[in-house]
């Protein structure tokens, strides 16, 4: 027997276990070597026929060798145990992998990004007002007077639990972004050019162009010296903007308390051109906003002194906006989730 022989069987051990693949086959191949039978035994088992002295030796070599394989089947033993924990995965290489679909911006979202970029530019701010609101901001603060009919509880929802009041205030879902034209006045001085992007809630019965919920963007531009010609040429060039170079714009006089003189706009009908169609309902015009110049009464209420002082308002819903710029004749589509409906935009 060699030392060439022993050292052979520690190599072909460590050969051979490089394919075991389970704890059951570490065994059979465990038997192999240092079974009863084994390899190691069957050498052992010849010592008896050498001379005394070179029997030391080999049996002192055969124990060595003895050691080194059990400790190579006890490492290889965690080994395996360790990668039962960790259960690969099986990858197959050769399949094309599973294609992740990318996630888009909301068509709303999109819009309200889109308008906010045009103030931006024109240098306005943003800022942002809470959802639930005192009565004071939504209404009082604007000077909506206690009869007008908007805040009467099928216009609003309030917040019926009595303990819930802030500063005395009843607290309600605002019904409009005009608010935090409050909020953004009693916190800062003129000169300001704000808007201010956010949700609404209106009790309203759900149906193609209604939602409980929906959004809105407010502006206001306080400043010395602000005319009913300033508000026109800044909702003129938003309009453009958004809407294209050709489209007209008209003011219509109309009635907010919280803006005098006030006005609603329109802008010629993106569909048919001032034509008349069914989207403008044979009117050529397509109303998108309410504005008109900041009540000195609000001016007031935030301390502010409408002497020296004016200002213009607007506010535009952005489903209506949305609706017009992509054709869509259902508000609800917009509330639905449907993907195949998101991914158009
Ligand atoms: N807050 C109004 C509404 O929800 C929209 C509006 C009209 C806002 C005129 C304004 C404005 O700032 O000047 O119907």
């Amino acid at each position: 027997m060699h030392n060439f022989d022993l050292f052979q069987i520690e190599k072909s051990l460590e050969q051979e276990i490089k394919s075991i693949n389970s704890l059951k086959e570490l065994e059979s191949l465990r038997v192999k070597y240092l079974g009863r039978k084994g390899i190691i035994n069957q050498l052992t088992s010849k010592l008896a026929l050498l001379p005394l002295e070179e029997r030391r030796l080999q049996g002192q070599r055969i124990n060595l060798l003895k050691e080194k394989l059990i400790s190579i089947f006890s490492s290889k033993e965690d080994q395996l145990k360790l990668s039962s924990e960790i259960k690969l995965v099986p990858v197959e290489v050769g399949l094309p992998g599973i294609i992740q679909s990318l996630g888009k911006i909301h068509p709303l979202n999109k819009v309200i990004e889109e308008i906010c970029d045009v103030f931006l530019r024109m240098g306005f701010s943003i800022a942002e007002g809470p959802e639930i609101e005192t009565e004071y901001n939504n209404f009082t603060g604007l000077n909506i007077d206690l009869e007008h009919p908007s805040r009467d509880v099928f216009d609003t929802f309030y917040i019926e639990d009595q303990n819930l009041k802030f500063k005395n205030q009843n607290l309600l879902l605002r019904s409009h972004t005009s608010p935090v034209q409050i909020r953004v006045m009693k916190e800062r001085k003129p000169p300001l050019a704000v808007i201010v992007p956010g949700k609404v809630y209106r009790p309203d019965a759900i149906d193609a162009s209604h939602s409980f919920m929906f959004h809105q963007i407010e502006g206001f531009l306080v400043d010395k010296d602000v005319k009913f010609s300033d508000l026109k040429g800044t909702l003129y060039l938003f309009a453009k903007e958004i809407f294209g170079k050709d489209i007209k714009m008209r003011f219509r006089p109309h009635f907010f308390p919280f803006t005098e003189p006030s006005a609603e706009v329109d802008i010629s009908c993106i569909i048919c051109k001032g034509k008349g169609c069914y989207v403008c309902k044979r009117k050529g015009w397509l109303e998108i906003l309410g504005a008109g110049m900041i009540h000195p009464q609000v001016f007031r209420n935030v301390g502010y002194n409408p002497i020296h002082l004016s200002g213009f308002a607007f506010g535009m819903g952005i489903e209506r906006i949305a609706m017009l710029k992509y054709g869509i004749d259902d508000i609800r589509l917009f509330f639905e989730n449907d993907l195949r409906f998101l991914e158009q935009f």
